[in-house]
């Protein structure tokens, strides 16, 4: 099976970049099934009902989500709903919504999506992600009712991920990290059997600061007051993604590859099946 998961959607460049170039890359490299982190979606902060429904028409089966999860107050409707949608699994208890949920490959596959948010630099009160990982993971990849596990480690801290990453090898067909925006090039599929990338990077405009404005930005950051919203930059975004390839049998990843199309950041292009 072939899952292409997609870094944070940032604004209105991110979601017209996905919906410009979505479908032809589903049917190129013949994925399976889709998985985005959607947490910057609407204006850089949350995800609207709108937004979530355009997504999902774009081609997107699955969204995961993150410390903006709460900025947009339609979550609360869409987690009602049983969308398919989840935040990270290690938040305070009693919060509406889920960490963890099925996604439903083009075959009738059986993807198990499950999300943790890092304890550092993150939400207060977030429970460990480890002891999280530990309490829901099977123990081995083999032993599993689904045809693939995917983790969405929303993260600040890259020795964090890089830990995490380690402590589940062997329980997951791929940690992807998730947040800082910024995509790096460690992926690799780990000993165990675990694809992995310490941060697969954003669906956004990078001329910008993480997807935002570079001159409000640093406004902000020089602490000037009052200081300015945050506002998406709104050039031509880079679609940023890893598509992983997994075992049909053991549900462990044979292969990851990087893929970014478009914007100002260098192309790559994965190998076609
Ligand atoms: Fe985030
Ligand atoms: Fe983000």
């Amino acid at each position: 099976m072939r899952i292409l998961f997609l870094g944070d959607v940032v604004g209105k460049s991110g979601r017209n970049c996905i919906a410009q170039e979505l479908p032809q890359i589903r049917r190129r490299y013949s994925i399976d099934c889709v998985i985005a982190n959607g947490e910057n979606a609407t204006h850089g902060f949350g995800l609207s009902q709108k937004h979530f429904h355009q997504l999902i028409q774009t081609g997107i089966d699955f969204i995961t989500l993150g410390n903006h999860t709460w900025d947009s107050p339609d979550i609360i409707n869409l987690f009602h709903e049983n969308a398919p949608l989840i935040r990270p699994h290690n938040y305070p208890e009693h919060q509406p919504g889920t960490g963890i949920g099925v996604a439903k490959g083009k075959n009738g596959e059986q993807i198990l999506v499950l999300q943790v948010a890092g304890m550092i630099a993150m939400m207060p009160g977030t429970k460990s992600p480890f002891d999280t990982l530990d309490e829901e993971l099977p123990q081995n990849l083999n032993k599993q009712n689904f045809d693939a596990i995917v983790v969405d480690v929303h993260a600040e801290f890259t020795a964090e991920k890089n830990a995490l990453g380690h402590f589940v090898d062997g329980r997951a067909s791929l940690l992807v990290g998730t947040h800082t925006h910024v995509p790096t090039a460690d992926h690799r599929v780990m000993p165990g059997g675990t694809a992995y990338i310490t941060d697969v990077g954003m669906c956004g405009d990078y001329h910008s600061v993480i997807g935002f404005d570079p001159s409000i930005s640093i406004q902000r950051q020089r602490a000037i007051i009052p200081k300015p919203r945050l506002e998406t930059a709104s050039n031509v975004a880079t679609l940023c993604g890893v598509i992983v390839q997994t075992d049909p049998q053991s549900a462990k990843a044979i292969s990851i590859q990087p893929i970014r199309i478009g914007g100002v950041l260098s192309p790559e292009l994965p190998q076609t099946p």
